[in-house]
């Protein structure tokens, strides 16, 4: 099986190269996205493999359907660029549903503390000398509470981080999972309760419809003074204008970001001798209460191995079945249950 790897960067070869070559898988690596002036790229190929800021819309679908390209394979667990609606019954997908939880829940941990105890600050004081502590007060995590919206495999992980520092857990789901709901540490409540209760909201559920900007202005009004907002999941999940103008107002005491709505035309790239043109992110990495990461958060040697391996078994499974258990339907974003869009 030929495919076509869009948005490449030097970590992600040695894994595709080891379990493509043992599973006769030929990765051809592109360094461009996939997007309607890239997909031309796919001819000749089986299928295209991309990540979460390659683009594939109905426009970029049926240009493969053209190219008679079957499948796309997500290395990655979020498909909110893909249109599956459109997707369905033209083109397979298929996604690595988890890879390493605990990458993503760390990486969230790390920012919130880097953040609360002022660690970026005092890296550039004392690379300089500068032993003062002036401006460097932060606080406990422990009696604190955190809301936590998604309580799927990362935000289960987080809760059980959150858990160690002795933090009070407040969740929010669609659906609630069994385990949480009898643990006497955890409360599912309703959205509301969540922002005004909370001294710390992460977010860990995916960006559809109905989560989009579900942190917005009026909800940043609900919570309490001082909140930190953790968003290691999609950007568009909080409207970064609103998060902006909270920190001006002191209402938010800290972001710590790891998407942004506009990331696509900027993460994972070296802008670092370019004038950024985005107002918004420009002025949220000039506050000293902000941390921005570049959609980093999946990035552990284990994840980034376990992507490779299930990426290469998906294509594996695809080829010899014409389909895999972890193809995506487009109705409930699942295989595991509805079995490809019988769930409808
Ligand atoms: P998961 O599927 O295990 O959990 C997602 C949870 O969100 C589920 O419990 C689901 O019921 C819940 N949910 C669905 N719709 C909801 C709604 N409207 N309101 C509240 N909750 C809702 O997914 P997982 O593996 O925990 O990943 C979560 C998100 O993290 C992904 O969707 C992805 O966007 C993001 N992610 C970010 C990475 C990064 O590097 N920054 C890497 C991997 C994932």
């Amino acid at each position: 099986m030929k495919i076509a790897f869009f948005d490449t960067k030097p970590y992600d070869k040695p894994s595709f190269d080891r379990f493509g070559e043992q599973n006769g898988i030929k990765f051809k690596y592109f360094e461009t996205k996939l997007n309607e002036d890239t997909a031309e790229l796919a001819s000749g190929f089986d299928g295209v493999c991309v990540f979460v800021n390659d683009t594939v819309n109905a426009a970029v679908i049926d240009k493969l359907v053209d190219l008679n390209v079957k499948v796309v394979a997500l290395r990655c667990a979020g498909f909110n660029n893909v249109d599956m609606k459109y997707a369905f019954e033209k083109i397979h997908v298929l996604r690595v549903p988890a890879y390493s939880p605990y990458a993503v829940a760390e990486h969230a941990i790390a920012m919130l503390l880097t953040s609360i105890r002022r660690i970026h600050k005092a890296y550039i004081r004392t690379r300089d000398f500068n032993f003062s502590l002036n401006g460097m007060t932060g606080f406990d995590l422990h009696g604190k509470t955190v809301g936590v919206i998604g309580t799927g495999r990362i935000g289960k992980a987080f809760i059980n981080i959150c858990l160690g520092f002795g933090m009070k857990v407040l969740a929010y789901d669609k659906f609630h999972d069994t385990e949480l709901e009898k643990s006497e540490a955890v409360s599912y409540v309703s959205l509301d309760e969540l922002f005004t209760s909370s001294d710390i909201i992460s977010l860990h559920c995916p960006l559809n419809d109905e989560t989009y900007h579900v942190i917005d202005g009026d909800t940043i009004k609900k919570c309490k003074r001082g909140v930190v907002i953790i968003n290691t999941s999609r950007g568009a999940l909080v409207d970064a204008e609103a998060i902006l103008e909270g920190i001006k107002s002191r209402q938010i005491g800290a972001a710590c970001l790891d998407v942004y709505e506009e990331e696509s035309d900027l993460f994972f790239e070296d802008r670092s001798g370019h004038i950024i043109d985005d107002d918004i992110l420009a002025r949220l990495i000039s506050m000293p209460n902000v941390i921005v990461t570049s959609h980093q958060a999946f990035l552990t040697e284990e994840a980034l191995a376990n992507i490779a391996e299930t990426t290469v078994n998906n294509l594996v499974e695809f080829a010899k079945n014409g389909q895999c258990p972890n193809e995506l339907c487009y109705r409930c974003g699942s295989a595991e249950d509805c079995k490809l869009g019988k769930c409808f």
